[in-house]
């Protein structure tokens, strides 16, 4: 058993599977292992999004959260927040400052999230959109503070106009730290209104001016993901309605995109994040282009008319839910119209005339009850009646049983729904002991989508809960299952995705960062190597004509690659035994005299990954020879190993 601890003298007997690999049991989805993504933890807003200012537009419910008044030289002055919602309602707040001395400074400045993360060397572009007023003639002075208040980078600027515009300037860090900090300095008397106050690193992911952190997305990349899930989550809902996630307002220039709080901002009374928002800086068009950029299938939920059912529940009466329905169907055609349509047209006039080729959209998140089944029902003839090709992702609610969970399994069977989105946030030991789930599902229903799931080493939102080995190796003979199923299970993807170690609410997670850094969690390695190694078609691996889901703490499962011309073998071993195995292999003309064997294994089913030990846990590659048609392969105590065997 994976629970028990101990070093390992033990050994199995030599147990000899079968592979029939001329006999294709199902075709696996590119799209078959995916991303999950929601502005959790600092994902998004103090994390992927490479903005480092805090409150840049001054739209926090105290608007001067993250700023500090600061003064220097005898430089005096004071600031009033300005509220112009009846001229600006989706970004009302700006400052106006009065700078009381001719000489001195008089300014701000801003923590950051966690501090600012800069590295010597590299360039940052600070950016405003300001407006001296009158005749005066304030000067900026931008410095960048770094450790013991050092100034590692600065630059000046003079906003000239008596309109709002926007300026910039760039400038270098000269030292590398987590904790920078951003000072804005004012000077020379008169009054200045500021807005949108900005610093960015100029290398973000393919450069793009207001990007996203590279080393982050790399990460993304690195996983090959066959799509790309967004933005969420429960943040698609909302704790109530009016903080519902509207693509609509998340495109466009910033400074026009809304700022709400972040449903996680107040979610958990023991992680609570008083200074967490959403600027929406990462918003559908970015989001569309990420996918892109990945190689991932983009796969947006949208709201239903329905705010979190852990919250409030807020419901949209049935006879207002065309708003709602509008937004799915401008969604496909911004995604996909050409620019003779209006929604094709602002895509195109953003910069990307080709289209995303959308094929899917979620209605709803992780909804339940029969108010669900109403709105989707609407949704649904709405969608299928303009756009009879696009994919409906339905929701099956939070857990992977129960009577929420059969409501909607038996109802949405009933009328034909694509695709159905199971959630399973569960123990280690549910991850092993349902390798068999999907065995038996109705190969002509509805194709699953593993939307959401994480082995939990104490509980669900348990704030100890580990990425440890014994969850990502649990995770790991699962997904033999889903494989294994690939006629049925088409899409899958573990969540959350992204966590700040120092701002985060939700543990575990699948990659976790600092203002600098990352490392990627065992289960993230487990993710990894299903998908670089899932191959095309599922061939079957048995052992007296049974698919290998426990027998001797054992799950595996064998898939052809057409386009390498391979059979890949995925072997997953969770007892404390080391075992040695053979796969016999029929039906093949035979394999080149070595194949490529990837190791993911620790001693310690606590084992982890962190920011000081990244790659703790982590695979390693090795050849081994084949004699025959038979692979023999020694198997350690606690480890997954994936066999690459070339045909000859
Ligand atoms: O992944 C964290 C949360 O878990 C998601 O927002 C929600 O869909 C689920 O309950």
């Amino acid at each position: 058993m994976l629970c028990a601890a101990g070093t390992f003298t033990a050994m199995h007997a030599q147990t000899q599977y079968t592979i029939a690999a001329d006999k294709v049991k199902a075709h696996i989805q590119p799209t078959m292992y995916g991303i999950f993504f929601e502005d959790i933890n600092l994902a998004a807003d103090g994390g992927v999004y490479a903005e480092l200012v805090k409150n840049r537009s001054f739209e926090f419910n105290m608007p001067l959260m993250g700023w500090k008044e600061q003064k220097k030289d005898g430089g005096d002055g004071r600031t009033e927040v300005i509220n112009r919602a009846v001229e600006r309602p989706e970004n009302a707040h700006f400052i106006k400052s009065y700078i009381t001395t001719d000489a001195g400074f008089y300014g701000f400045s801003n923590e950051g999230f966690r501090g600012m993360g800069v590295k010597e060397g590299e360039e940052y572009s600070f950016s405003v959109i300001a407006k001296q007023e009158g005749d005066t003639n304030v000067k900026l002075n931008i410095e960048l503070h770094g450790d013991n208040d050092a100034v590692i980078g600065k630059a000046e600027l003079t906003p000239t106009d008596k309109e709002w515009n926007r300026y910039s300037v760039k400038f270098k860090s000269s030292a590398t730290t987590q904790k920078a900090q951003l000072y804005v300095w004012m000077s020379g008397k008169g009054v200045i209104d500021l807005d949108m106050i900005s610093l960015f690193p100029e290398h973000t992911w393919k450069n793009r001016p207001g990007g996203l952190r590279a080393d982050l997305v790399q990460r993304l990349a690195d996983l090959k993901p066959g799509f790309l899930r967004f933005p969420g989550g429960c943040i698609v809902e909302g704790r109530e309605l009016s903080n519902r996630y509207q693509w609509k307002k998340t495109i466009g220039a910033v400074d026009k995109r809304e700022n709400i709080i972040n449903r996680w901002n107040t979610e958990f009374k023991h992680r609570p994040t008083p200074d967490y928002y959403q600027t929406f800086g990462l918003g559908f068009m970015e989001y569309f282009m990420t996918a892109e950029d990945i190689g991932a299938s983009p796969l947006p939920i949208l709201n239903c008319g329905m705010a979190c059912e852990f919250n409030t529940g807020e419901l949209v009466p049935l006879d207002k839910l065309d708003p709602y329905v509008q937004d799915a169907l401008d969604l496909i055609e911004f995604a996909n119209g050409d620019a003779s349509t209006k929604w094709g047209k602002l895509r195109t006039d953003l910069g990307h005339p080709a289209p995303f080729n959308l094929k899917m959209i979620g209605v709803g998140n992780e909804q339940w009850g029969p108010q669900y089944i109403d709105r989707w029902k609407i949704f649904t003839k709405a969608i299928k009646t303009k756009y009879p090709d696009i994919k409906i992702v339905s929701a099956l609610g939070p857990s992977p049983d129960g009577k929420e969970f059969d409501l909607l399994n038996k109802t949405f069977r009933g009328l034909g729904a694509d695709i159905l989105d199971e959630h399973y946030y569960a123990p280690a030991k549910w991850f092993r002991d349902n390798a068999r789930r999907y065995d038996n599902y109705d190969r002509k229903g509805p194709k699953i989508f593993a939307g959401e799931y994480a082995a939990q080493s104490k509980s669900t939102v348990n704030p100890d809960n580990k990425n440890n080995w014994e969850c990502a190796l649990s995770e790991a003979a699962f997904m033999t299952g889903l494989e294994r199923n690939a006629d049925v299970v088409n899409m899958a993807s573990y969540a959350p995705l992204f966590a700040h170690v120092e701002g985060w609410q939700w543990t575990p997670n699948l990659i976790w960062f600092d203002n600098l850094k990352s490392y990627a969690t065992p289960n993230y390695y487990v993710q990894q190597l299903f998908s670089i190694n899932k191959g095309t078609d599922v061939v079957p691996l048995t052992l007296n004509n049974e698919a290998i889901a426990g027998q001797n703490d054992s799950y595996a499962t064998a898939s052809l690659d057409k386009n390498t011309n391979e059979l890949v073998i995925k072997f997953v071993n969770t007892s404390t035994s080391a075992q040695n195995v053979s796969f016999k292999i029929t039906g093949s003309k035979g394999y080149q005299k070595q194949a490529t064997v990837t190791t993911l294994k620790a001693d310690d089913k606590d084992a982890e990954n962190s920011l000081t030990a990244p790659t703790a846990v982590s695979p390693v590659e090795s050849k081994i020879d084949i004699s025959g048609n038979t692979l023999k392969l020694a198997v350690e105590p606690y480890s997954f190993k994936v066999v690459r065997l070339k045909n000859k």
